[in-house]
């Protein structure tokens, strides 16, 4: 493990995989339910979650057009519960896409709002991005939902855009501006160390404070 990118909340730490997080890593994109609308297929063996959690190893925060992928643990018992991602644009590094997933039974419990809010804090305050995006299949009422709660705007439907799990699928997406989240969070305290501008030398470990639940 040679990243040490930590995002805190009140409740959560998110923060670089480690290798204890196969098990609730294959245990929770094993639900149906939880992979419904997501790009894998169940079950999602403890091999898979391994090999997975193993791949990451190498990947950086910040380079453009590759997603980098973050574990949620609940900070009081420090149980992983889920995880969220982001992925600088390959075709504009001021720009970045966001997923989450948490595990069903941590669900209902304000824990997604949370991590995406700290993440998106981080997207716009510390990597001085210009713009957020994110989509989701139209019936994922609680992704569509989610992302209404950190202040995303639905900005268009894509109409049965992708052949998905059998099926055509129509996709929500979200945008926000940085100017957008400014307007309505107070920016953080202070950035130690100084982070580096996203870009294609932005490739190593940006750090940041802990801060309360936005
Ligand atoms: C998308 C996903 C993360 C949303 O999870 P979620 O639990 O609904 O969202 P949150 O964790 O933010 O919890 C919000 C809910 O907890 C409730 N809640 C309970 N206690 C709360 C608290 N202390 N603070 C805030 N909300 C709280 C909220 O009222 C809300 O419930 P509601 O939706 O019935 O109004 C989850 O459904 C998931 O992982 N799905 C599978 C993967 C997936 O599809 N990902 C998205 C792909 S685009």
């Amino acid at each position: 493990m040679n990243l040490t990118l930590i995002l805190e909340t009140q409740r959560l730490r998110i923060r670089p995989f480690q290798e204890g997080d196969s098990e609730p890593f294959a245990t929770y994109r094993s639900d149906p339910l939880v992979a419904q609308y997501q790009s894998w297929e169940t079950p999602y063996t403890l091999k898979q979650a391994t090999h997975f959690i193993e791949s990451l190893q190498n990947s950086a925060p910040g380079t453009p057009g590759e997603w980098y992928q973050l574990a949620i643990e609940v900070k009081k018992d420090n149980i992983m519960i889920g995880d969220c991602a982001f992925c600088i644009l390959a075709e504009d590094p001021r720009q970045a896409e966001i997923g989450f997933t948490l595990a069903r039974s941590y669900q209902g419990l304000g824990y997604g709002t949370e991590a995406v809010g700290r993440l998106l804090q981080y997207l716009y305050e510390e990597l001085d991005l210009h713009r957020v995006r994110a989509n989701c299949d139209i019936d994922n009422i609680a992704s569509v939902k989610l992302l209404e709660r950190v202040g995303m705007r639905q900005e268009g439907c894509f109409v049965e855009s992708s052949w998905f799990k059998g099926r055509w699928s129509s996709e929500y997406w979200y945008g926000l501006l940085q100017r957008e989240w400014m307007q309505t969070h107070t920016p953080l305290p202070s950035k130690t160390p100084p982070t580096k501008k996203v870009g294609a030398s932005a490739n190593t470990p940006t750090f940041s404070n802990p801060v309360n639940p936005v």
